[in-house]
C-alpha cells in the first residue's frame, strides 16, 4: 500500500492550529483536514494528529471513534446515507432503503464491487421537509420519490463520475416573516448588499455608537426572547450571568450544531439569511465584552457551513468583523468549527468537550459556562436562531418584539412542520400560535383521506400529544403546562396509519444510538429500551414489558449529568401512556392492529 505523505497538510495544519486558544481543540478540524485528504482516517492519521497537537494516538483514537462520520476504512467514491429517524419512516424511509439496497445489491455498510457507492443508513439529517431523504456525499437530495429515485439510480449506477445536483424540492418555506423568514424568499439567501440594503446592520451600528453593553442587555430581557434552542431560558439573563470583569478572555460559542429529528430551522438560517446571525452575533458579544466567536456547525451541514463561511468573509470585507469594527474600536473574531456527527454535541457543555478537542462529552454543571466554559474562561452559548433575533430587537425595540409573542415569550419561532400533513415545510408565527393552527392552517392540515393521531410538538425528545391535545399554545409554558415541550419547535405529525410502537422504536432507536454513553442509566437503559421495544414489535413481547419500560424510564430521568437520559426516557412515558391500549394489544396478541407493523409506517406511494 501506498505510503501516505503528511507533508503537503503542514502549513495548513499550522494555520489550523493558530485559530484556537489551545492547539488541541484544533483535532476535529486536522481530522476533517486528514479525511479529506486520503478518504479516511488511517493509524498514519491519527499518529500525525496526535504529533501536531501534542496529545496522544489513544487520545486522537477515541475521538476519531466517538464521532460518526470520521471514517477509518475508505469508502466507496459515493456515500448514500439514507436517513431512518422516524419523520422520515412516516414517508416511507424504509422503502426506500430497500429499494436501494436491491437496485445496488449490497447491505447496509457494505459497498458496491465496483467501489462507487456505500450505503448506510443514518439518523436524521435535519431535513425532515424533503422526507424522505438522503445524502450522497455532500449533498442533500429529497423527498425520494419514484422520479427523484430514478434520477439518483441514473446518476450512482450509469453516470457515477459525474456531478449530481439533485433538483431544489418544492417546499413550502417561509418568507416575509416579521422576524426570522424575512429575506428567505431566495433559496440563494440574502447577500451583503441585499441585507444591508433592507436595513441590515443598522442594529449593530446602533448597538456600538450609542448603547452601552448593559442597554443592550437590559433590551434584550425587556423583549422577553427565550433560548430557541429548546431550553428556553430568558437569553438577557443568560448574557447578564457573563462576569462583567475578567481576567480571563470571554468567548461567544453559536450553537448551530442542530440534531433534533424534527427540526430543520436553523439549516434555512444559515444558508438563506446568514447576516442575521452574523448581526446577532456582534451585538451579542459588545454585550458580555468578547473578543472571539466560535460557531460550531453540525457536520452533515456541507452547504450551510459554505454559505455561512462566504457570508462571514463578506462581512469581513465590509468591516463588520475583524479589527476595530467600523471603526468603533470593538474587534471581533470569528472561527467557524465543524462538528463530525454526534447528537450530543448539540447540548452545551458536550458542544464544549467537542470544541475543545475532546469527545462530546456533557460537564457536570455547577460551574456553569457562564463563569468557567470554553477552556475554562466565561462563555456565552447560543443558538442560532436566538442570535437572529437580537438584531431586529435593537433596531424595532424590545417593545415591538414582546409584542409579538406571549406575556412570558417574546417574538415568533420557525416552526417545523412534518411527517403526514399537507405541506410539511418551515413555518415563522408567534410563539403563542397554536397547534392545531400551525398544523391545519400554516401546513395545510394532514395528508388527504387521512386523520390526525398523534403529535409531538417539539422535536424528538417532547412528549407526545394526543388528537385531542392540539388545542394549545405553542410557547415554553403552555406547553410545558400541557404537560411537554416547545423544545426546538419541531413539530411531527403522525395520522392514523402509524402504529404507536414502531414510532416509539424509531425514537428509542435514535437515542440508544445517540447517547455518548458517559452515564450508566443513559448507556444501558437507552439500550435496554430499544431491546424490549425490539421485542414487542416482532410479537414477542412479555406481560410484564410494558412496566419494566416504564421503571426503566423512571430511573433514567433526572438520573444523569444532562438531559439526554430525561429525553429519551419522556417517549416511552408519554407513548405507552397516552396508547396503552395499542401496546397491550401488540404484547397480547403478538400483532400490531393497523394490519401488521410492516404497513404501519408506511408513506405516500408505497403500497
Ligand atoms: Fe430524516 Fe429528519 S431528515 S428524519
Amino acid at each position: 500500500m501506498e505510503k501516505m505523505d503528511f507533508n503537503p497538510l503542514e502549513t495548513k495544519a499550522k494555520e489550523i492550529i493558530v485559530r484556537y486558544e489551545e492547539p488541541r481543540a484544533a483535532m476535529l478540524p486536522l481530522l476533517w483536514l486528514a479525511q479529506e485528504t486520503f478518504g479516511h482516517i488511517s493509524p498514519e492519521g491519527e499518529a500525525w494528529v496526535g504529533e501536531k497537537l501534542g496529545v496522544t494516538i489513544a487520545h486522537v483514537r477515541e475521538v476519531v471513534s466517538f464521532y460518526t462520520m470520521f471514517q477509518t476504512k475508505p469508502l466507496g467514491k459515493h456515500h448514500l446515507q439514507v436517513c431512518r429517524s422516524l419523520p422520515c419512516l412516516l414517508q416511507g424511509a424504509n422503502g426506500v432503503i430497500t429499494q436501494f439496497k436491491e437496485r445496488l445489491g449490497i447491505g447496509l455498510g457494505e459497498t458496491t464491487l465496483d467501489g462507487k457507492v456505500t450505503l448506510s443508513a443514518v439518523e436524521c439529517l435535519c431535513a425532515c421537509e424533503m422526507a424522505p431523504m438522503a445524502q450522497i456525499s455532500e449533498q442533500y437530495v429529497g423527498p425520494l420519490t419514484p422520479q427523484t429515485l430514478q434520477e439518483v439510480f441514473h446518476h450512482l449506477l450509469e453516470q457515477p463520475d459525474t456531478a449530481f445536483r439533485p433538483p431544489e424540492p418544492d417546499l413550502h418555506i417561509a418568507g416575509g416573516g416579521p422576524v426570522l423568514s424575512r429575506r428567505f424568499k431566495h433559496a440563494e439567501g440574502a447577500w451583503f448588499d441585499a441585507y444591508a440594503a433592507d436595513g441590515g446592520y443598522e442594529a449593530a451600528k446602533k448597538a456600538l455608537t450609542s448603547m452601552t453593553p448593559a442597554q443592550v442587555i437590559d433590551e434584550v430581557l425587556k423583549s422577553n426572547l427565550r433560548g430557541l434552542g429548546g431550553a428556553g431560558f430568558p437569553t438577557g439573563r443568560k448574557w447578564s450571568f457573563i462576569p462583567k470583569e475578567s481576567s480571563k478572555p470571554k468567548f461567544l460559542v453559536v450553537n448551530a450544531d442542530e440534531g433534533e429529528p424534527g427540526t430543520f430551522k436553523d439549516r434555512y438560517l444559515l444558508e438563506r439569511d446568514p447576516h442575521a446571525l452574523i448581526e446577532g452575533m456582534i451585538i451579542a458579544a459588545y454585550a458580555i465584552g468578547s473578543h472571539k466567536a466560535y460557531v460550531y456547525i453540525r457536520g452533515e451541514y456541507v452547504r450551510p457551513h459554505r454559505r455561512f463561511a462566504k457570508a462571514v468573509e463578506e462581512a469581513t470585507r465590509h468591516g463588520w468583523l475583524g479589527k476595530n469594527i467600523q471603526g468603533t474600536g470593538f474587534d471581533l473574531e470569528v472561527v467557524i468549527h465543524r462538528g463530525a456527527g454526534a447528537y450530543i454535541c448539540g447540548e452545551e457543555t458536550a458542544l464544549l468537550s467537542s470544541l475543545e478537542g475532546g469527545k462530546g462529552f456533557p460537564k457536570l454543571k455547577p460551574p456553569f459556562p457562564a463563569i468557567s466554559g470554553l477552556f475554562k474562561c466565561p462563555t456565552l452559548i447560543n443558538n442560532v436562531e436566538t442570535l437572529a433575533c437580537v438584531g431586529p430587537i435593537i433596531r424595532q425595540g424590545a417593545e415591538w418584539f414582546s409584542k409579538l409573542g406571549t406575556p412570558k415569550q417574546g417574538g415568533t419561532r420557525l416552526f417545523s412542520l412534518c411527517g403526514h400533513v399537507a405541506r410539511p415545510g418551515l413555518y415563522e408565527a408567534p410563539v403563542g400560535v397554536s397547534l392545531r393552527e400551525l398544523i391545519y392552517t400554516h401546513a395545510g392540515g394532514i395528508r388527504e383521506g387521512h386523520r390526525l393521531k398523534a403529535v409531538i410538538p417539539g422535536g424528538i425528545s417532547a412528549k407526545v400529544l394526543t388528537a385531542e391535545e392540539i388545542d394549545v399554545k405553542m410557547d415554553f409554558d403552555s406547553l410545558l403546562s400541557a404537560g411537554t415541550m416547545a423544545g426546538s419547535a419541531g413539530v411531527i405529525v403522525m395520522d392514523e396509519t402509524t402504529c404507536m410502537v414502531e414510532a416509539l422504536r424509531a425514537a428509542s432507536h435514535f437515542f440508544a444510538d445517540e447517547s455518548c454513553g458517559q452515564c450508566s442509566p443513559c448507556r444501558e437503559g437507552t439500550g435496554w429500551i430499544l431491546k424490549i421495544i425490539d421485542r414487542i414489535r416482532k410479537g414477542a413481547g412479555r406481560p410484564q414489558d410494558l412496566e419494566n419500560l416504564l421503571s426503566i424510564a423512571g430511573n433514567m430521568e433526572g438520573k444523569t449529568i444532562c438531559v439526554f437520559a430525561d429525553a429519551a426516557a419522556w417517549p416511552v412515558q408519554s407513548y405507552i401512556t397516552k396508547f396503552r391500549g395499542e401496546f397491550e394489544h401488540h404484547v397480547a396478541t403478538g400483532e400490531c392492529d393497523l394490519k401488521g407493523p410492516a404497513l404501519a409506517l408506511r408513506g405516500p406511494g408505497q403500497a
